[in-house]
């Protein structure tokens, strides 16, 4: 039954969404609530704005990918750009230490407020903020460009950023910018965690066959899109050009690619394909 829900809020206008999938959610949400079977920092599934799949299934997964393929430590400085709604920061509470420390950032002012008001208050070492940046599928009314947007910390002040299935929202000059702050914020040897779509020869002759699992059939030149109205619902990028971008920035790719499920592959780690990547510059 949830799985028609993608398919319902695509056809309703941005600003109506979350009262629809509130509405769509809404027994299931009050059965959760009533059968106490809902974890308190999970939000209830009515406020969960994107994709399908088990929200707290999906924070593990990637939790395990942090730790063992990040490095991640439980003293860390932790960035997790476009949060969401604190799915990989719960499993992230359990983790980090006193001297650990989470800021999260996203454009969508709901999610935000659910994990000032829920998680915050009982783990005051994680943080979150809104950037009112735009992007046509989740802030599309926002006042600042990604591709301007300074990130609102030092240089040098995290030792892990992470971004779950960010870049696969963002546009061209979004993703070199955001990439650059990443670099800034990352301190010596910091690494960054980070899924796509990435387009190569297997990926691209699985999208000719028919065999992916999302179509990416509307070609921008640079990008591939599933949707050409708004390209920001799912962007695959060519494995080269995000390679050539890392290397630009002294941002070194721990080999190999992690490569996902998405374009039908059988041997695959997890759904997205995974990045992962070592500050190598200097502070
Ligand atoms: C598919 S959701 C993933 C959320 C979260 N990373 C997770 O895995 O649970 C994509 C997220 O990217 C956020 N987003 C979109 N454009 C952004 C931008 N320019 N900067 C930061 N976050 C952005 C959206 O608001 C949304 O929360």
């Amino acid at each position: 039954m949830p799985r028609i829900m993608p398919y319902i809020v695509r056809l309703v206008p941005p600003s109506i969404k979350p009262a629809v999938r509130r509405v769509y959610h809404l027994p299931a949400d009050i059965l959760d609530s009533v059968l106490r079977r809902r974890d308190p920092l999970t939000p209830p599934k009515g406020k969960i704005f994107f994709g399908g799949g088990d929200f707290d299934k999906i924070g593990r997964e990637y939790f395990r990918y942090f730790v063992n393929l990040g490095g991640l430590k439980p003293h860390e400085r932790v960035l997790d750009v476009g949060c969401g709604i604190g799915r990989m920061a719960v499993p992230l509470t359990r983790y980090l230490s006193a001297e650990g420390s989470y800021e999260g950032f996203d454009v969508f002012p709901e999610g935000i407020r659910w994990c000032r008001e829920n998680i915050t208050p009982k783990y005051p070492n994680l943080r979150f903020q809104v950037a009112d940046i735009k992007n046509k599928e989740y802030n599309p009314s926002g006042r600042f460009a990604a591709s301007e947007y300074t990130f609102p910390y030092e240089d040098a002040s995290f030792d892990f950023v992470l971004l779950t299935s960010v870049f696969t929202h963002l546009l061209p000059e979004e993703l070199e910018k955001y990439l650059s702050e990443i670099r800034r914020v990352l301190a010596p040897n910091g690494r960054c965690l980070a899924s796509f779509f990435l387009l190569n020869d297997d990926s691209l002759g699985a999208i000719r066959s028919g065999a992916s699992t999302i179509s990416f059939r509307h070609d921008f030149g640079g990008y591939r899109a599933k949707d050409a109205d708004t390209p920001e619902a799912a962007i695959a990028y060519p494995e080269d050009y995000v390679r050539s971008l890392y290397t630009e920035r002294g941002l070194s790719i721990a080999e190999p690619i992690h490569y996902g499920a998405w374009p039908g592959r059988r041997s695959f780690l997890s759904y997205q394909d995974i990045v992962v990547a070592v500050n190598k510059g200097s502070a």
